[in-house]
């Protein structure tokens, strides 16, 4: 398909699976030893806020959980009119695990307990949360005590979306329930040897991920500590997601740094803002209202995966193989799903992940995604956010190598050539023949060396 008046190329969009059309009907929702649920499951109704579990707070207070600021053992001289305030909503639930290094663990709240956790990260009352020198190093900000700090614009426009996502759960109280999995990828693809042939692609410069890609994997171009500046000066593709889907937030309380290996993937998160403009830029619109369905947990329909891309100073550092597998191997623990069959999996919304602020090379970041996707059995739907050349770039090498039927572990291979033969010995700063030229021409004309078969012994 060729459209170039409607800015896309590749598949049409809407033959690529989305939820909740894609997906078999989901299991009954219980707690389970690697599930922790807050909420009575027996009581869950369509349109009903759902009832916390147990019915009055549970302390704990140790490295297992999180620290509550009503805990007794929070000796944080609180005023009395935050403590009002921030028990806007009760607290009344179990302990809730933090989400560590290493652990593969989901936690389903209610969108209520979010409100009530958010609004004391509003005031700032977690306990052990105002510094980061603390035994909470290694998690992201909760407290939003930065956000006070300074006037800048950024900061206003910023506070005017979490003041509108307040003003829209304390005027109706929302009814669903959000899921977090720490998913961490304990057996690595193989992929110089992967026969695995890439998926369909949908292409396109306009749109967005959050606009455009609803029912499908949504990914967080996300830092180590999720949500990344959120609460503080931060303001580009992950903050703006955290800051208008304000649930996303609230991960920042129990989710560790993620390791190379790891992701966290958020189920059910409302938007409640629109936005226009991007860094600078950004301004807070106007209120939303989401109609994404909602799942059998009451969950909405969208499903947001943070995956950390690699911060490269250095433009030739990220064609290093150990780098081009580090990315295959994140990238994939976001899109892989235990168990799933393809044809149930929503095909994957991205774009230029790692390749803002974090400095990535868009050409190979999409050969990236597209290769972790197909191992995963995932379409995907690659948004270039204005970039026309792009666009065309990455189809075209895309239809190239699906005509010839290139593996991902041909095309793996291709790329440690290519870092070993012009990245290696390159003197300037910018590798002098590009990516998809080289690619191109080894496939069209290979040499004995670079032939599928001798590729995979000498690797
Ligand atoms: N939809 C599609 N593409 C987008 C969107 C969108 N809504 N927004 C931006 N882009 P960046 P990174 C494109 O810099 O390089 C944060 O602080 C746009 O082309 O956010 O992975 C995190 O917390 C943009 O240049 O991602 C990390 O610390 C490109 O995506 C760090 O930034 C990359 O967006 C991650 O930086």
């Amino acid at each position: 398909f060729h459209n170039m008046d409607r800015g896309w190329l590749g598949t049409p969009i809407d033959e690529l699976n989305r939820m909740p059309q894609c997906a078999p009907p989901l299991s009954h929702l219980k707690a389970a030893p690697h599930h922790t649920v807050t909420v009575r499951t027996d009581l869950l109704r369509e349109g009903e806020v759902p009832v916390p579990y147990p019915g009055k707070f549970k302390d704990a207070w140790d490295d297992v959980f999180v620290k509550m600021p009503c805990s007794e053992k929070n000796l944080f001289p609180l005023e009395t009119e935050v403590w009002s305030l921030s028990h806007f909503f009760p607290l009344s639930f179990k302990p809730i695990p933090l989400l560590k290094s290493r652990m593969n663990h989901s936690l389903t709240l209610s969108q209520e307990q979010i409100a009530c956790l958010l609004a004391n990260a509003f005031f700032c009352t977690f306990p052990r949360r105002n510094s980061r020198k603390s035994e909470y190093c290694n998690y992201p900000e909760i407290n939003f005590y930065r956000l006070f700090d300074g006037s800048s614009p950024r900061k206003i426009e910023k506070l005017k979306t979490l003041l509108c996502y307040f003003r829209r759960v304390t005027q109706t109280k929302p009814k669903g329930l959000v899921t977090f999995t720490r998913q961490m990828l304990n057996n690595p693809p193989n992929w110089e040897s992967s026969q695995t042939q890439l998926k369909r692609l949908h292409i396109t410069c306009e749109g967005t991920i959050e606009d455009d890609g609803y029912g499908m994997l949504q990914v967080d171009f996300a830092n180590r500590l999720v949500g990344g500046g959120v609460t503080g000066h931060g303001l580009v593709q992950e903050e703006i997601r955290f800051l208008i889907n304000t649930e996303l937030i609230v991960s920042r309380l129990f989710t560790e740094a993620l390791e190379h290996n790891e992701c966290l993937i958020v189920t059910g998160t409302e938007q409640y803002s629109k936005y226009t403009g991007y860094a600078e830029s950004y301004k807070w619109k106007t209120s939303h209202k989401d109609e994404t369905a909602r799942d059998d947990w009451q969950r909405r329909c969208t499903e947001i995966v943070a995956i950390d891309a690699l911060k490269f100073r250095h433009f030739l550092e990220q064609f290093l193989p150990e780098k081009i597998t580090r990315e295959l191997n994140k990238a994939y623990c976001g899109f892989f799903r235990n168990k799933a069959n393809s044809k149930h999996l929503s095909a994957v919304a991205t774009g230029n992940w790692g390749c803002g602020a974090f400095g990535g090379d868009t050409r190979l970041k999409a050969l990236i995604q597209l290769m972790a996707a197909a191992e995963a059995g995932r379409d995907l739907a690659y948004f270039t956010f204005g970039d026309a050349q792009l666009m065309r770039d990455v189809h075209e090498i895309h239809t190239f190598l699906t005509e010839r039927q290139v593996t991902v572990g041909r095309l793996y291979n291709l790329l440690n050539q290519y870092s070993s033969s012009v990245c290696k010995n390159c003197r300037t700063t910018r590798p002098d023949i590009s990516l998809y030229s080289f690619i191109h021409e080894k496939v069209s004309s290979p040499t004995p060396t670079d032939a599928p078969e001798s590729a995979k012994d000498s690797g």
